[in-house]
């Protein structure tokens, strides 16, 4: 479980400007990524939210990436209309293939979560996943996503916490994934921990904190067939993926060190004792 990885430390001036096609969005939508984003559902990852959804809600689901989890709270809230956004038009093409494809009615369209094209008061319901952590002013976000909710809706945000994934076997190549993932966020001005905060957030963001619910949920990959899933597009994304480019553009690391990381995740997703756990914080934010 040696690891010969060599990371530098470097910094990269992240630009402060919104931009509408993310904001170097960490991760980019290479295959590996969209993989994992694919696999989501309302099951595994928005149970929290689901004894707060009726038919004929409304609903707007911001970082809507491959639209999996849309559609399928689109099947939930029917025949509510809903709609997917994201700043990325490219995954919105995935996303609509995929609601046609199931024959469930969602509108897609491109748009900037810090300035989403809908009038005040407009959904019932508003839901994130896996967004803020992204963002370099996830309370001006949550702020724009309480602007366009109903009086007496909610807004609904889950985001996984970084430093609280837990793995065994202790491979050192995953330890330095981790930090390697903590520096490049940091670098670039994301938060890696964003489910910790979400109660700090949303309280910071204006809402008192006896409208808020929190929670956590996890996802846990412990099966040959979960190992080889999840270990193989982790290892893809550490050569191939945006992080990969982020990574290298900041001075963090080198191809020969993301290589050995991958060497590293592929032999964590071997090993028949492997088991890796993502911690998410929840929250529900009722507005009004
Ligand atoms: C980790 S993915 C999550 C996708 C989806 N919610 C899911 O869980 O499967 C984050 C998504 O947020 C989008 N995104 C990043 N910055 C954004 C912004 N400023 N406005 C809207 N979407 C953004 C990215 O393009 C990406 O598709």
């Amino acid at each position: 479980m040696e690891s010969s990885t060599q990371l530098r430390p470097g910094h990269h001036q992240a630009s402060p400007d919104y931009a509408l096609e993310s904001e170097s969005y960490t991760h980019g939508h290479h295959e590996s990524v969209l993989r994992s984003h694919r696999w989501r559902t309302v099951e595994n990852s928005a149970q929290y939210l689901v004894e707060h959804l009726r038919e004929g809600m409304s609903l707007l689901d911001v970082g809507c990436g491959p639209g999996t989890l849309t559609v399928d709270l689109a099947r939930i809230v029917a025949p509510g209309r809903v709609v997917g956004v994201d700043a990325s038009e490219q995954v919105l093409d995935d996303a609509r293939r995929h609601a046609a494809s199931q024959q469930v009615a969602v509108t897609f369209e491109q748009a900037n979560v810090y300035e989403l094209p809908f009038a005040d008061d407009t959904f019932d319901v508003v839901h994130v996943h896996q967004l803020l952590q992204h963002l370099s002013d996830p309370i001006a976000a949550i702020k724009e996503l309480a602007r366009i909710t109903k009086p007496g809706g909610i807004v609904a945000a889950r985001e996984s916490d970084y430093a609280a994934m837990t793995w065994f076997p202790q491979y050192a190549g995953l330890t330095e994934w981790n930090l390697l993932y903590h520096e490049v966020t940091a670098a670039y001005g994301f938060e890696a921990d964003a489910g910790r905060q979400l109660l700090a957030w949303f309280n910071e963001a204006g809402f008192d904190v006896d409208k808020l619910t929190p929670s956590s949920s996890t996802w846990c990959y412990a099966t040959a067939e979960a190992r080889q899933w999840w270990g193989g597009l982790w290892a893809e994304r550490c050569v191939s993926s945006n992080f990969a480019k982020q990574a290298k553009e900041s001075g963090m690391a080198d191809d020969v060190a993301l290589e050995a990381l991958a060497h590293e995740w592929y032999q964590w997703a071997d090993d028949p004792h492997g088991w890796f756990s993502v911690l998410h914080g929840e929250i529900i934010a009722r507005v009004g």
